[in-house]
């Protein structure tokens, strides 16, 4: 699958025969470009690297080998997932780099959005240069570069969805099984692969992870909020028939604080604000009609089970003119 242009008679992938067939005709291709030789794939564990690694999985085993960088800013239970999911079930070969500390150092008083996009994005393409280093004979670059990707971007690729900044002298031959595919066709195509419906179906996730929505300097006690917040508003989303339904719902934990009482004292505590928004192609979005009493539910919970906050708001702005995250 060499071209970037998808040609007028590819079928849209849209039952478990067709994404079958993607498959089987992928497993011919991925072997003939292969062959005997080694490729490393980025493995964040969302959908589209997801599904790169699940069909090389299958097409050339133990001749991938995945890098699941865990920056210290992904959701709860994401990293343990990607190592439950590929190493165990899939027995692939994966290398689970915990660089939470380093991240976290780098970014430590840095409170400029855009400063800490680039902080995040140029020290995941550290980590992963490192760990590319330290492997011998690679020789292919996996990535989960879909079409949208390629139509949106003129043929270039999306920050963050790449690591298209690695430096001249490691020069990959690119593997990209899912090109040519819309997102609803890698959902089929993963589902048809037994990949959990949580990393199928998962919303969609910034590369620079939690760490735009712990607005301000990071601290590892406030980001530890917006994790537990987010985990619990994600279980009763799921529990009341919300997963799927709403297109991205998350928390944010800003960096102030009010005043409140818990335990009969008076507390200074931040506020957690749920953000459930639904829309086409993220350049506007509408606000998510959330029941009220959920609500009220989720307020409780997350009052009750999250340290240092005192406060659920509710962000009811559309875009324009609030962007979907709040950094
Ligand atoms: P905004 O906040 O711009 O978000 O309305 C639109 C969509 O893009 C996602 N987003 C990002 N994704 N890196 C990413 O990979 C980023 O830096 C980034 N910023 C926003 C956001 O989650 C939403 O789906």
């Amino acid at each position: 699958m060499s071209s970037n242009v998808r040609p007028v008679s590819m079928e849209r992938i849209t039952t478990p025969a067709l994404a079958r067939n993607f498959i089987e005709e992928q497993m011919k291709e991925l072997r003939a470009q292969i062959g005997n030789r080694k490729v490393l794939l980025a493995l964040s564990g969302g959908v589209d690297s997801s599904v790169v690694a699940a069909l090389l999985v299958k097409a050339v085993g133990k001749q991938l080998v995945c890098v699941h960088v865990n920056h210290g800013l992904l959701r709860k239970g994401e990293p343990e997932q990607v190592v439950k999911v590929f190493r165990d079930e899939m027995n692939a070969n994966l290398v689970y780099v915990d660089a939470t500390e380093r991240f976290l150092s780098k970014l430590e008083g840095v409170s400029d959005p855009e400063q800490k996009r680039k902080i995040i994005g140029g020290e995941f393409i550290r980590v992963f240069e490192e760990e590319a280093r330290k492997l011998d004979g690679i020789e292919f670059l996996a990535q989960g570069t879909i079409y949208p990707d390629i139509v949106e971007s003129d043929g270039a690729v999306k920050a963050h969805h790449n690591v298209g900044g690695l430096p001249e002298d490691l020069k990959f031959e690119l593997v990209e099984p899912i090109k040519l595919l819309y997102k609803d066709e890698v959902r089929i195509v993963g589902k048809e692969l037994g990949l959990p419906d949580a990393m199928v179906f998962c919303q969609p996730f910034p590369g620079p992870g939690l760490g735009v929505r712990c607005t301000g300097a990071i601290t590892r006690d406030r980001l530890e909020a917006v994790r537990e917040s987010d985990a619990i508003l994600r279980e009763e989303f799921a529990k009341n028939g919300l997963e799927g339904k709403v297109w991205q719902y998350f928390t944010v934990v800003p960096d102030i604080k009010s005043t409140g009482v818990k335990d009969n004292k008076r507390s200074w505590d931040w506020p957690v604000i749920i953000r459930a928004v639904n829309t086409r192609d993220a350049m506007t979005a509408t606000v998510e009609n959330v029941s009220f009493d959920l609500l009220q539910h989720i307020t409780a919970r997350i009052v009750a089970e999250v340290p240092g906050v005192n406060r659920v708001l509710f962000d009811l702005t559309p875009k324009p003119t609030g962007t979907i995250e709040w950094e």
